[in-house]
C-alpha cells in the first residue's frame, strides 16, 4: 500500500452510509468526514464516530481530501459535483450521475477543464450474478448466445422518497435502469446496438415511471429484453439465458439457478404432450437422456476493487473502470428509453452509439 486516499461522502443516507461501511475496511483510504444538509443525519455520524462537517464549503476547503463521493438524491448531483471539481477535487458520483446527457456533458467537461477523475459508481458491474452471465456470454457456454434477459422484480411499489419524484430525478428508468442497461452494454460491448422499444408502468405512481420493459436489438442477431417491475408478487428469473446448444437461468441474487444444454442434437423423437385440447411434439418437454444440468459458475468478486481503481486513477496508474464514454452511452439509450415510450416507437440508433 502506497499511501492513504482522504475521502468525503457528501449524502449520508442510504448508500451514504453503504459506503462508510465498504471505505472503512479499506487500509487504502481515510474517511475525513461526511457532509449531509440533514442535522440528523450528521448526528448520526457522529454516533458512529465519523466526523461530520457542518457545510460543503467546509468539506472543499479540507485540503486532506482528494475525492468526494456523493451519494445524495440524483437532482442534486451536477451542481455538488461541479462545485467539488472546480475546487480540485476528484469525485466519484452516485448513479445516475445526471439527470440527462446535457448535464452529464458538464460534469465530463468540468472534469476535463480541472483535470481531476470523474467517475460514477456502477457497482453492479460487480454483482455475481451479472458476472456469470457474462462469462457465459464470452465464453459460449451454451454454445452462441442469441437472446438475454435481465430482470429486476419487487412488489413494494416505487420507494415513497423522493424516488417518486419528478423533480428529484425519481422513477424506475433511471434508478434501476441506468445499472441494468449498463451491465449489458458493457457485456455487449462488442456488438453494436441496433434498436430499442420500451414501454414504462405507471402502477403505483403517476408522477414518475415504476417500472419498464425495454426490447433491445444488436447486430449479429442477438435480442435483449431488459424489465424492471415493483408490483411482482411472484418474481421471475434476475437472468435467463438462451444460446444455441442450451438455456441458462439465475433465479435470484443468491445464485440459485442452473444451465441445461443438449447432449444429443440426433435424438429428436419427442413424446408428445396432450393437452386438454389438442396435442404437440413441438413444445413437449425434452427427454433426459438428450440434455445435461449443469450447476453455474461462481465468480468471487469485491467491489472494494471499484475504490481501489479509483485512487489508482487519481495516481495515473490505471484508467478508471467506469469511463466517460460509458457513462454517455447508458444515458443516452435511458433517453432513448424514454423517447420510445413517451411516442410509442422503435428508436433505430443506426451509427449513433
Ligand atoms: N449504487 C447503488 O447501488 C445505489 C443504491 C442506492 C442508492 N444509490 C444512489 O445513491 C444516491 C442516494 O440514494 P439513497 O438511497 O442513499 O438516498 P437517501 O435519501 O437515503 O440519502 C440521501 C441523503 O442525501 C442528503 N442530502 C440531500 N440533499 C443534499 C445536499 N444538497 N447536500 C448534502 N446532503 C444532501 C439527505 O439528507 C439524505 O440523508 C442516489 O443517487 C441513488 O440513486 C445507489
Amino acid at each position: 500500500m502506497d499511501r492513504k486516499c482522504g475521502m468525503a461522502i457528501v449524502g449520508y443516507g442510504g448508500m451514504g452510509g453503504w459506503h462508510a461501511s465498504k471505505l472503512d475496511s479499506m487500509p487504502e483510504t481515510e474517511l475525513k468526514g461526511i457532509y449531509d444538509n440533514l442535522p440528523s443525519r450528521r448526528q448520526a455520524a457522529m454516533d458512529l464516530g465519523i466526523y461530520a462537517f457542518e457545510s460543503l464549503n467546509a468539506v472543499l476547503e479540507d485540503k486532506g481530501i482528494e475525492l468526494i463521493i456523493i451519494a445524495t438524491p440524483n437532482d442534486t448531483h451536477k451542481e455538488i459535483a461541479i462545485r467539488a471539481m472546480e475546487a480540485g477535487k476528484h469525485v466519484v458520483c452516485e448513479k445516475p450521475a445526471a439527470l440527462n446527457s446535457a448535464e452529464l456533458k458538464e460534469m465530463i467537461d468540468m472534469a476535463a477543464k480541472n483535470n481531476v477523475i470523474f467517475t460514477v459508481h456502477q457497482n453492479r458491474r460487480w454483482d455475481e450474478d451479472y458476472l456469470i452471465t457474462k462469462q457465459i456470454y464470452e465464453t459460449n457456454t451454451l454454445g452462441k448466445v442469441f437472446h438475454i434477459e435481465s430482470r429486476v422484480h419487487g412488489s413494494r411499489g416505487i420507494p415513497g422518497d423522493w424516488r417518486n419524484t419528478k423533480e428529484h430525478g425519481g422513477g424506475m428508468v433511471l434508478d434501476w435502469g441506468v445499472h441494468l442497461i449498463d451491465q449489458i452494454l458493457r457485456m455487449l460491448a462488442d456488438r453494436r446496438l441496433l434498436s430499442l422499444y420500451a414501454s414504462l408502468s405507471y402502477v403505483t405512481n403517476e408522477e414518475v415511471d415504476d417500472g419498464f420493459k425495454i426490447l433491445l436489438r444488436f447486430e449479429k442477431d442477438l435480442t435483449c429484453q431488459i424489465e424492471v417491475g415493483t408490483s411482482n408478487f411472484i418474481s421471475l428469473p434476475r437472468w435467463y439465458i438462451q444460446g444455441e446448444n442450451g438455456t441458462a437461468v439465475i433465479e435470484d441474487w443468491n445464485m440459485n439457478g442452473k444451465m441445461v444444454m443438449v447432449s444429443d442434437w440426433e435424438k429428436r423423437d419427442a413424446v408428445p404432450v396432450a393437452t386438454a385440447a389438442g396435442l404437440t411434439k413441438t413444445m413437449a418437454p425434452r427427454t433426459s437422456e438428450t440434455i445435461r444440468e449443469y450447476s453455474l459458475p461462481r465468480i468471487p468478486s469485491d467491489i472494494r476493487d471499484f475504490y481501489r481503481n479509483v485512487i489508482k486513477a487519481i495516481d495515473g496508474k490505471e484508467e478508471a473502470y467506469v469511463n466517460h464514454y460509458e457513462l454517455m452511452q447508458s444515458m443516452r439509450v435511458m433517453e432513448a428509453v424514454m423517447y420510445s415510450a413517451h411516442l410509442n416507437k422503435v428508436v433505430d440508433f443506426a451509427d449513433h452509439l
